[in-house]
């Protein structure tokens, strides 16, 4: 680590982190003012015109209207088999190239030698004082030591713990369902669920749980995630509060134990028994953010779009559905073929930390790399039938959504132990879960989200 950056975090660990966002704030509001850049729209709404009338060179993988249009299937098959490693020089976002077969996304991803993560892992900037430190946007050894402070908190015995909670609050919420008329599955189910789920990480207070699905959305709204327009103020005010609520979090779980409670399974007694962040809100206040802010992110929309998903994709594909029903024993596979067929992270990018070839095109030193795990997860050369969702698809486990190398996601696990008993839970309550009218979709090149989707349940006759 550099002085600069040593003297930076001990001018950081002085200022309380509510402060440093609200100075972020004013910052970012002059900057706009100066450069008339409020409310920026990156990208405008036009239809996607078929991709045979496109110039290869004009595709822009990063525009978010191809994914909320359903176009970009056609689009990643066209650039995966004329150019699998292709070059954007004209985007909003500046140039980048775009990593989209599966052998080369897993290439890219396990040699963090050549492509970096830092410093962010979006194709976009974010606001400046906003790109707060995330070990997800770091590399080793600096990236290993963060991860190892917080990865307890996912590990088996802890998720073993965690299983009976989860399978009581699934059935808890499925139980509550409305019955034979049309209901969000999105805001009912999926949010929900993943509340829960978060709150019991955090041992957030239960009841202001909706807080941290608001706070995660937060990080998902801005105009370098959706393409514009967004709230800038409102992305700000609401950081000033998460600040506050997470602190406030910390410091509460210290006072109960110091006053004897015993320690749980969640995350901040992990970070707070631990010798090396025992202090980290006072020692590196915005490590300390970054820490919890992945995790909110990390667990929600993930998670959340893989509920809506399976839904979604088994109503395509009522065979398979029905496969399911008559062997519950498939719900494991079944789960990583829907984590594949969903992609709900659409990639992540890369910076080349020297000149290098990949997929015979010479990439240099500070090139932005997009690694599409949306694009690699429909691979024809790995997949059959690559659109399909095939629940008993021999090689579902290979899909590429979790990514790969040091970075590979830390709550894997988690999240199939969540899908799995959703499923296990659903399978014996209703005879179908039927969609009802076309689901709306997030705008985003970076979620591959479902905003809403209506569905009526049948119960089991
Ligand atoms: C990293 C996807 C669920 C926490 C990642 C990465 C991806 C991803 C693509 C980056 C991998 C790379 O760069 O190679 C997913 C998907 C999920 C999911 C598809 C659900 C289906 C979760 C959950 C948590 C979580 C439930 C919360 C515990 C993290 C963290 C990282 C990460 C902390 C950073 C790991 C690192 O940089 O070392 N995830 N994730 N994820 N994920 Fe997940």
């Amino acid at each position: 680590m550099s002085i600069a950056t040593t003297v930076a975090e001990k001018a950081q660990s002085m200022i309380p982190i509510d402060l440093q966002i609200r100075g972020a704030h004013v910052y970012d509001k002059t900057r706009r003012i100066v450069t008339r850049t409020d409310g920026q729209k990156i990208f405008t709404e036009t239809p996607i015109p078929p991709v045979d009338e496109v110039d290869l060179a004009e595709i822009d993988l990063s525009n978010p209207f191809l994914y909320r249009q359903g176009m970009w299937r056609s689009y990643f098959e066209r650039v995966r088999n004329e150019a699998p490693v292709h070059f954007r020089s004209e985007s909003p976002f500046g140039p980048f190239w775009s990593v989209t077969r599966h052998a080369d996304i897993i290439a890219v991803d396990k040699n963090h030698e050549a492509f970096s993560a830092e410093p962010f892992i979006i194709i976009g900037r974010p606001p400046r004082f906003m790109d707060i430190a995330m070990f997800i946007a770091m590399d080793p050894p600096r990236h290993d030591k963060q991860r190892a402070a917080v990865q307890g908190v996912v590990a088996p015995k802890n998720l073993r713990e965690m299983e009976g909670l989860i399978r009581a609050r699934v059935r808890e919420v499925l139980d509550g369902l409305p019955l034979n008329e049309p209901f969000d599955w999105v805001q009912t189910v999926s949010i929900e669920l993943t509340a829960r789920m978060l709150a019991t990480l955090l041992d957030f207070p239960y009841e202001k749980r909706h807080k941290l699905v608001e706070w995660s959305d937060l990080a998902t709204s801005m105009e370098q995630a959706n393409g514009g327009p967004s709230d800038n103020d409102k992305v700000f005010r609401e950081m000033v509060a998460m600040a506050q609520g997470l602190s406030s979090l910390w410091r509460d779980k210290a006072a109960r134990t110091v006053a004897g409670e015993e320690p749980g399974f969640d995350l901040i007694t992990m970070l707070q028994s631990n010798e090396d962040t025992k202090n980290l809100l006072d020692d590196r206040p915005m490590e300390f953010l970054g820490n919890l802010v992945l995790l909110i992110v990390g667990g929600n929309d993930t998670t959340r779009n893989s509920m809506s998903g399976g839904v979604l994709a088994l109503n395509e594909y009522p065979e398979q559905f029905e496969k399911l029903k008559a062997n519950p024993d498939l719900i494991p596979n079944a789960v990583s073929e829907i984590i594949r067929w969903q992609t709900p992270l659409a990639y992540m990018r890369r910076v080349a930390k020297k000149d290098v070839m990949l997929g015979g095109q010479f990439i240099r030193k500070g090139d932005k790399v997009v690694m599409w795990y949306a694009s690699g997860n429909r691979d024809e050369r790995v997949f059959e039938r690559p659109d399909e969702l095939i629940i008993d698809r021999a090689n579902a486990r290979n899909h590429i959504a979790f990514g790969f190398g040091v970075h590979r996601c830390m709550g894997n696990r988690l999240a199939e132990l969540q899908l799995r008993i959703l499923w296990e839970e659903l399978l014996p309550r209703f005879d179908n879960i039927e969609v009802v009218g076309e689901p709306e979709y997030v705008q985003s090149n970076f979620v591959r989200g479902i905003s809403k989707m209506m569905v009526r349940l049948t119960p089991k006759g």
